[in-house]
């Protein structure tokens, strides 16, 4: 069957595709039900089946006689440490971690925040939850202890696994600290926080004088190993939160059955990975990306993971993916666009890349933002092996457009990221909800069912489900982002509709960002927009009208609201510019001509929006942009 054969039956003969993907993964019980789709309720794949995650990703490989090959690689550069785990440890490990986590009450049915940095105790801790039935969430490291806070009163975690400390390229990142910071905000209070300490940096956890506060090594060394229980498909393996178009994150929730499909399809079919090779996502396993490709993917394929505590570049130069891939035997990689932007910009002539052997490397991913032919372009002329754009989303888990290698060869179209994926019955439509003809451009929609994997919901908040992606187009999901299609179905994603943006591959809100610039005492109002970078796609961009009667100095405010932003939301924001106006262009109903002032901001055309308020306000926005611009940029 080829790709087109398969997407073909996944959309006409669902039942019988599924059935089949499902039959490529370890049940407890198999499931009778492969799709329940009553045409009113969202519908749920492989409702009646049971199966154990963790058991996928460890016990089974064991159980098969690969306990002996390497499962997780741990290298990283900014402790000068590589440390590899074979399936047998990895399986003591998380086994007694889970033992651990029983001691302390949790069970099927409760919920744990992950805040971590990248080692492989991190992985152990998602595992361990996996393997109760305990819904993890694991929160990036680069966001503030304000928004940790939002998400424990959000899901209210029985306990909170963190490390003592991360290491930011040379700067130490305070997590335990953070996470103490984050519960004194919330209402929320979990019953343990279980911390990991990292003797190495230095900064050693007094566990003597808090019985609340465990220590992650002895909780695991001094536990009886926990077996796997029998989890219902549709019981979520975890929350992960995401931004939208309003300050509050939504928490994506995944099934257990369909992710373990989803997982086990895509590294197969979409990859092209074959069990027992080194399977790469240079990614954090706080996003998406490091959730099903860094860590449950790689596991369930049975290959070998690489949790990577390093950047691009500076730790300690830009060949350090290209040594990665030398010296561990990398067949098959996947990172973001502005991962290879920086790198390209340090090393324009390949210099770095040509110091290694590539010739493990098949293929390599990129996604998470729109990749730059200029990237592609470099990336062809040193690196040589077919580099392939795909689009997902938090919400998919999976890769919902793209090629599948491991089918079949592909064709590549520059700036495309491919074609639908079985299950996925990707259209375009138009404002009115019609299917736009090819090379028209419109909004990405999906026919409902999404394929196994894709969300179940929003954890909590039913209502923001539905309004949020399923009553715009009934019947579809409504993506965010604009897209094209060619006539040989290619799609070419053109960018998000709504209020979010992409800072080097990480989803961020500009909603949120404002909330935090308007609680500045002297900002009237404000807008913040994503204007083009170089390197990270795009960057927030904030723009203040000041209080009446405010004499604060522009550039002060510009260092407050930069500070804020960092505190409220994360360094990993990136928040970098403040402009002052007195007065945001707007439509004669009020609202913020925010396309214009990106467009003004990115030195492009833009044409007077018909809807303007005041059209003299954009001459005089022009010349405040004009002197910021000289002055700063
Ligand atoms: N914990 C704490 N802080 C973090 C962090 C973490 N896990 N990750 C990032 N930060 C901080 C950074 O130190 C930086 O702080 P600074 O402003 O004080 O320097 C800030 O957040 C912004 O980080 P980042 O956007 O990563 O910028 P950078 O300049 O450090 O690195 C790239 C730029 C392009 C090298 C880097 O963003 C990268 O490797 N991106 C790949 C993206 C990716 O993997 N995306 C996942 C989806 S596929
Ligand atoms: P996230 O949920 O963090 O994975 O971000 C998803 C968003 O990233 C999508 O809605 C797109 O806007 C963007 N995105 C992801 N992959 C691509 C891609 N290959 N091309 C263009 N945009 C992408």
């Amino acid at each position: 069957m080829n790709a087109d054969q398969m997407f073909s039956e996944s959309i006409t003969q669902k039942e019988k595709f599924w059935g089949k993907q499902a039959d490529q993964i370890e049940w407890f019980k198999k499931p009778s039900k492969i799709l329940t789709d009553d045409g009113i309720n969202y519908p749920t794949w492989f409702e009646d089946g049971e199966l154990n995650t963790c058991f996928l990703a460890v016990d089974k490989h064991v159980k098969d006689g690969f306990g002996e090959q390497v499962a997780i690689i741990y290298d990283s550069p900014v402790t000068n440490r590589i440390i590899k785990y074979t399936y047998n440890q990895v399986l003591e490990n998380v086994s007694k971690f889970a033992g651990g986590l029983q001691k302390l009450g949790l069970e099927k049915g409760d919920t744990a925040i992950i805040y971590m940095p990248m080692i492989p105790e991190s992985v152990f801790a998602m595992l361990a939850c996996a393997r109760l039935g305990v819904t993890h969430s694991v929160v990036f490291g680069g966001f503030a202890p304000k928004e940790l806070a939002i998400r424990i009163d959000d899901c209210k975690p029985k306990a909170i696994i963190t490390a003592s400390s991360g290491m930011e390229v040379s700067r130490r990142i305070p997590y335990l600290p953070f996470v103490k910071e984050a519960i004194s905000m919330s209402e929320h209070q979990p019953n343990y926080i279980v911390a990991f300490d990292r003797k190495l940096l230095g900064n050693r956890i007094d566990f003597k004088n808090d019985s609340t506060l465990v220590d992650f090594e002895k909780l695991l060394t001094e536990s009886e190993p926990a077996d796997c229980v029998s989890i219902e498909s549709t019981h979520p393996l975890y929350i992960l939160y995401t931004s939208g178009t309003t300050g509050k994150p939504k928490g994506v929730v995944r099934d257990n059955g369909g992710h373990a499909v989803a997982m086990k399809f895509s590294m197969k079919n979409i990859y092209g990975a074959k069990e027992g090779e080194t399977f790469w996502a240079a990614s954090d396993i706080g996003w998406a990306v490091g959730h099903s490709y860094s860590v449950y993917g790689p596991l369930i394929n049975r290959n070998a993971t690489i949790i990577f505590e390093g950047k691009p570049i500076g730790t300690p130069d830009a060949g350090t993916f290209w040594r990665i891939i030398e010296e561990h035997q990398v067949a098959v990689m996947f990172t973001a666009p502005t991962a290879i932007r920086a790198i390209k910009k340090e090393d324009p002539e390949g210099k770095f890349v040509k110091k290694y052997d590539l010739s493990s490397l098949r293929t390599q991913f990129l996604a998470g933002e729109r990749c730059d032919v200029a990237t592609l372009d470099w990336y062809d002329e040193f690196v040589s092996v077919p580099a392939i754009d795909h689009w997902w989303q938090t919400e998919s888990g999976s890769p919902m457009l793209g090629l599948m290698p491991g089918i079949a060869n592909v064709k590549i179209k520059r700036a495309s990221a491919g074609k639908p994926i079985p299950g996925y019955d990707i259209k375009v439509f138009s404002e009115e909800g019609l299917e736009l003809e090819p090379h028209h451009e419109g909004y990405l929609v999906i026919k409902l069912p999404l394929a196994p994997g894709a969300m179940m919901g929003i954890w909590g908040d039913p209502e923001r489900f539905k309004f949020g992606y399923l009553s715009r187009f009934p019947g579809y999901y409504f993506s965010g982002d604009g897209a094209i299609k060619d006539e040989d179905g290619y799609v070419f994603v053109t960018g998000r509709v709504d209020d979010v943006i992409n800072v080097a591959g990480h989803r961020l809100s500009t909603a949120e960002m404002e909330e935090v610039v308007s609680s500045h005492k002297e900002v009237a109002e404000c807008c913040v927009v994503g204007i083009d970078d170089d390197l990270k796609g795009q960057v927030p961009f904030a723009i203040a009208v000041l209080k009446s009667g405010s004499e604060i100095d522009e550039s002060v405010l510009e260092k407050e609201i930069v500070l804020l932003i960092r505190e409220k939301i994360g360094a990993v924001a990136s928040m970098k510019n403040a402009l002052v106006v007195n007065r945001l262009p707007k439509t004669r109903s009020g609202k913020i001509l925010r396309k214009l002032i990106r467009t003004m901001l990115d030195g492009k055309e833009y044409q007077m929006p018909s809807t303007i308020d005041d059209e003299s306000i954009v001459a005089e926005l022009q010349e405040k942009m004009n002197t910021y611009k000289k002055k700063y940029l």
